[in-house]
């Protein structure tokens, strides 16, 4: 299936454009007029998702869902509108989610910054108690990262609490649930985790020897989110893994 082409410029980052048949896709799934939100958007994932989303404009409105307004520079259009919501309180902000056909999540925190309890909570909770009420509002199809690693009988508290969210959106039954599990997220972090750049620095040879295994850029999870959202589903859930986060890219590279 063709869906991207890239190109490599010069300064090392990746240029994409996307194929005729996704711009075919793109401006069916733009006729049907639908409206879509975005929890996480602040975050690198969902800030690459915004992106992506203004590029191709498959939907009628965007609502940014988060706990506080942000820049949004360069402007993504004016179909994208921030709302402000307290998620400790998310049953008193159903009027955000109210509308959207499809929701997206790339909401999280770490254990180093938020606790264990503050992780749960966010990781977890929030992601499962927002996927809910888009459920109960209308939301057709639910599109959440989670992690390469998830497994909800793990013993260890990231493992098991992204796994413990894939079995629980599984069971609400969505026309159609995306989960998307990137291994380790390669971006300029705006914020600071030591832990993450120490990971990253000892892991570089092994990325560089095998770029698809254990890792991928937060723009090739954003990309492939709007790709799959126009992309016809034969089952009700479709799953991606790193690597096939990163096929849809090489793919194309290989028809090019
Ligand atoms: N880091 C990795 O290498 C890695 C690997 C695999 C999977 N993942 C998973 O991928 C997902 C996306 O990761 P990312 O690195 O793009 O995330 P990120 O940059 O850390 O962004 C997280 C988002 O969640 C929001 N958030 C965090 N704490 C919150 C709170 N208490 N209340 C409300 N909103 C809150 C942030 O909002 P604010 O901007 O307001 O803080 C932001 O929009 C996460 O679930 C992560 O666990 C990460």
């Amino acid at each position: 299936m063709t869906i991207i082409y890239i190109t490599v410029i010069k300064d090392g980052c990746w240029r994409i454009r996307m194929s005729e048949e996704f711009q075919d896709r793109a401006k069916q799934y733009r006729e049907m007029g639908k409206t879509a939100f975005i929890i996480g958007y602040t975050g690198e994932c969902g800030k690459e998702l915004v992106k992506a989303l203004s590029k191709n404009r498959i939907f009628n409105k965007v609502v940014l869902i988060g706990r506080r307004n942000v820049d949004l520079t360069p402007d993504p259009g004016p179909e994208f509108e921030q709302k402000v919501i307290d998620y400790d309180k998310l049953e008193e902000y159903t009027e955000a989610f109210q509308g959207a056909q499809v929701g997206y999540c790339c909401l999280g925190t770490t254990r180093g910054k938020a606790g264990k309890e503050g992780f749960i909570k966010v990781d977890r909770d929030y992601v499962l108690k927002s996927a809910e009420i888009a459920k109960s509002t209308g939301c057709q199809h639910f599109s959440v990262v989670t992690a390469s690693s998830a497994n909800k009988d793990s013993m260890f508290l990231y493992v098991k609490t992204k796994g413990e969210v894939e079995h629980s959106l599984k069971q609400m039954a969505f026309d159609k649930l995306s989960i998307f599990k990137p291994a380790m997220l390669l971006c300029e972090r705006s914020e600071r985790r030591i832990m993450e750049k120490v990971a990253l620095t000892l892991m570089k040879p092994w990325i560089c020897m095998f770029p698809t295994a254990g890792s991928v850029p937060t723009s090739y999870v954003g990309t492939a989110m709007v790709v799959d959202t126009v992309t016809p589903s034969e089952g009700n859930l479709r799953i991606y893994n790193n690597e096939q986060i990163h096929s849809v890219f090489k793919q194309n590279e290989q028809k090019k």
